[in-house]
């Protein structure tokens, strides 16, 4: 089984990472095997709405997005991972998803089903806020809706902390760490049954 993690944050070492590894830990010890991707380290131009993928469901443009659309249908469990930057999230997942208005045109223009490999496939969302507001996660949350849709897959779950704002302070918050990994085995193990 593969589990593919995407990491938000312009952070290194920042709290959905921390996060994020800690759920893929879990994978690993379930037998998944684990791919991450750092969005930092990536080139990814924001949509330029050239709209050549309404032809063909192909995106014109050549950055380094192009190697992820792949990995990004493929994987058998997608764990995306961001902090909530103004009620949404972070603007270098905001330029990958809006990449993927490609993979929504196969499935919701083109028709193009077999895109997508026709098994099942999930999607989970882990975020951090800084604040405690009562809305923090609900812009985000539509988001990532939306884009697991587009690439035809069931929005499994999300990992929602909120209040916590400093680096690596989510090591410090009572139950997150544990979560994150007994859900990232949980649902190797779900899925393997
Ligand atoms: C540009 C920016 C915008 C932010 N907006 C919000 C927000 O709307 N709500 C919130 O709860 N926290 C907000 N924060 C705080 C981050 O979500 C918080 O520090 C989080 O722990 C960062 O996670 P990371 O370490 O994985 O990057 C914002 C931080 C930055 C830098």
């Amino acid at each position: 089984m593969k589990v593919l993690g995407i990491h938000g944050s312009p952070r290194r070492g920042g709290n959905t990472e921390l996060l994020l590894q800690e759920f893929l830990r879990g994978c690993r010890d379930a037998g998944a095997e684990v791919e991450e991707v750092f969005l930092r380290q990536l080139k990814i131009s924001p949509c330029l709405e050239i709209y050549a993928c309404q032809k063909d469901g192909q995106c014109p443009i050549k950055d380094d997005m192009k190697p992820l659309y792949g990995k990004l249908v493929e994987a058998d469990i997608l764990a995306v991972a961001s902090p909530i930057f103004f009620y949404a999230v972070s603007a270098h997942l905001k330029a990958m998803i809006d990449r993927c208005q490609a993979l929504w045109a196969k499935k919701y223009l083109l028709n193009q089903p077999g895109a997508f490999g026709g098994r099942a496939r999930k999607g989970v969302f882990l975020a951090v806020g800084g604040s405690k507001g009562a809305k923090n996660f609900d812009g985000a949350l539509l988001t990532m809706k939306y884009f697991f849709d587009a690439l035809d897959r069931t929005f499994d779950r999300s990992l929602l902390y909120k209040g916590v704002d400093a680096k690596g302070e989510i090591l410090r918050h009572p139950t997150a760490m544990a979560e994150a990994y007994a859900l990232g085995k949980k649902i190797v193990e779900e899925n393997a049954e």
